[in-house]
């Protein structure tokens, strides 16, 4: 496994619509290892592939619960709304709210091909349509409400939730 590099900012790859994955191959098997290994290093809660500059349909992500990989996922369903304040590894620095749907329905594919329906709310559903949407060039910073003051996020940093919300 290694380490990739975190796209920030500015990088045009950031923007750019991945493609989907026709074939898992050992390719995106190594992949999937550095994605997870590159977030936990961040440390992140969340890594879409085109953050490590790869334009595929591919995230990471772990809520709580371990690590979970999702080939080509789809959100089919979402119900509801919450507002939670969100960072990105690749927005450094910035910290805003943003509306997200409160319970979601994803179906992606796993590592071994199989078609995986999942339901998801709270955190891990904020987290898997932040992933998603990086995966349409889509960053949190095109729909938050309000970003966070430097007191509130100083505040933040200080109650040691900072890392809680790094997607
Ligand atoms: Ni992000």
């Amino acid at each position: 496994m290694a380490l990739r590099n975190i796209r920030t900012d500015e990088d045009p790859v950031l923007r750019k619509r991945a493609r989907t994955v026709a074939k898992i191959n050992q390719r995106i098997e190594i992949l999937l290892e550095d994605m997870a290994e590159t977030m936990y290093a961040a440390p992140g809660l969340g890594l879409a592939a085109p953050q490590v500059g790869i334009l595929k349909r591919v995230i990471v992500y772990d809520a709580g619960d371990g690590i979970v990989e999702m080939i080509n996922p789809v959100i089919t369903d979402s119900e509801d709304e919450q507002v939670e304040v969100e960072g990105c590894l690749s927005v450094p620095g910035k910290y805003g709210r943003v509306r997200r749907p409160a319970l979601i329905t994803v179906v992606y594919q796993d590592r071994n091909g199989n078609e995986l329906t999942k339901t998801a709310r709270e955190l891990e559903a904020v987290v898997i349509c932040h992933e998603t949407d990086h995966l349409d060039g889509i960053l949190f910073t095109d729909k938050v409400e309000e970003y966070l003051t430097d007191v509130e996020i100083e505040e933040m940093h200080s109650s040691g939730e900072s890392d809680e919300e790094i997607l």
